[in-house]
């Protein structure tokens, strides 16, 4: 068989299933009021939170490392990579975090795949959610530890598989988002941690879309529900709230050396481009000087969520500032979301496999800094598209 006639009959599945995904085309820079198609929008379908991917002091930053260090680390952090940068960011997002240590990584994505089946392997057991990320899934893949799933932000499942496991003495690690990427809930933190300690167990967070928005000093989702020290392992992205590319792993000196050394998503990978390290640095420092950022976020996350409470338009079970609206079938979902383009708002239709079958929705993700009018004006749309 061939390339196409494989691609083309992939591709049909999909077109008739309605999933077959098409990238859209964005110019100029992410923000909060854009040109995506062609068409200025006003953006609710981004990560940038706090608005600092554009911001005059990342920006700045990133030129400068460019300037004096060029465009590329020229390799992998082991071998002629790894810049007094790269250790500088790392002590920085330690520092920030209460960690004792951090190491970066090129994605989130990487992160999770190295820092699972560095914790997990052959013979041990990894315990995670029903709705964890993708990331997460092909790290527990990876890892060919056993995995065994909970449904979702059920505590007393997990002590069930936690309570089967006590007498195999096998080591165990948990496995959670912070936030829930698609739906906007918080994992339930504050039981979860001392339950897996409990059972003698490690824990690792998912924080990707916490970092930086959530909790009294922008820690993440630990810190909001009280557990900021407890959390053995904390995986960040630089690529959403921090405004630039990349992310990286918290946690002990030796988990940071135990990464160094075996995870393969960080060996044998190019280590970060000084540009983005210097704009993750940037950003870090303006987010840690700014909580109004983080403080807006959440104002227009709540107006948000209120204005569409008010037209009967639940966002269940969203906390944060991920606000979902299910439709439920496909093409609706993408019908709706066409229709707000059409009048100045992107919010992304979400799709199977990124969310289970027969929930595709709206993902509403506000910024720091949406004007209220422009919150209000998204409400005023979604509710003419969804109820007419
Ligand atoms: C929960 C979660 N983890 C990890 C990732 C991957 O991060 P990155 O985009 O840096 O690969 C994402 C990104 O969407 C995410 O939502």
């Amino acid at each position: 068989m061939s390339v196409e006639s494989r691609a083309g009959a992939l591709l049909d599945a999909l077109r008739e299933r309605g999933t077959l995904r098409e990238m859209r085309v964005i110019a100029g820079a992410q923000s909060a009021r854009m040109s995506v198609d062609g068409r200025e929008v006003l953006l609710f379908a981004g990560s940038n939170y706090l608005d600092l991917a554009h911001h005059p002091e990342v920006v700045e930053a990133a030129a400068a490392a460019a300037r004096a260090f060029g465009c590329a680390a020229g390799g992998s952090r082991l071998i002629n990579g790894n810049l007094e940068i790269h250790e500088a960011l790392e002590s920085e997002l330690a520092d920030y975090l209460g960690t004792e240590a951090a190491l970066a990584f090129s994605t989130g994505y990487m992160a999770n795949v190295g820092v699972i089946p560095a914790l997990a392997g052959r013979g041990d057991l990894v315990i995670s959610d029903a709705l964890s990320h993708a990331s997460i899934v092909d790290g527990c893949r990876l890892s060919r530890a056993e995995v065994r799933i909970f449904p979702h932000a059920d505590l007393d499942h997990l002590e069930k598989l936690l309570r089967e496991t006590a007498s195999t003495r096998r080591d165990v690690l948990v496995v959670v988002d912070g936030v829930y990427s698609m739906d906007g809930d918080v994992a339930p933190l504050a039981e979860l941690v001392p339950l897996a300690k409990r059972w003698g167990a490690m824990v690792l967070v998912d924080d990707a879309h916490g970092t930086g928005t959530l909790g009294a000093t922008g820690r993440g989702s630990a810190e909001l529900c009280g557990v900021g020290r407890d959390v053995d392992v904390v995986l960040g992205t630089l690529g959403k709230s921090l405004g630039s590319f990349g992310a990286f792993v918290a946690g002990s000196r030796p988990l940071r050396d135990l990464l160094v050394n075996t995870a393969r998503s960080f060996i044998f990978s190019c280590a970060l481009a000084p540009p983005q390290v210097a704009a993750a640095r940037a950003a870090l420092a303006v987010m840690r000087r700014e909580p109004w950022r983080r403080e807006q976020l959440s104002q227009n996350a709540d107006r948000l969520r209120s204005g569409l409470a008010a037209r009967g338009i639940a966002t269940a079970p969203s906390a944060t500032h991920i606000l979902p609206v299910i439709v439920g079938d496909n093409d609706a979902t993408m019908q709706v979301c066409e229709r707000l383009l059409e009048r100045g708002v992107y919010a992304q239709g979400i799709r199977h496999p990124s969310v289970p079958e027969g929930t595709a929705r709206l993902r509403i993700t506000p910024m720091a800094t949406h004007r209220s009018s422009e919150i209000d004006y998204v409400v005023d749309l979604l509710a003419k598209a969804l109820i007419g």
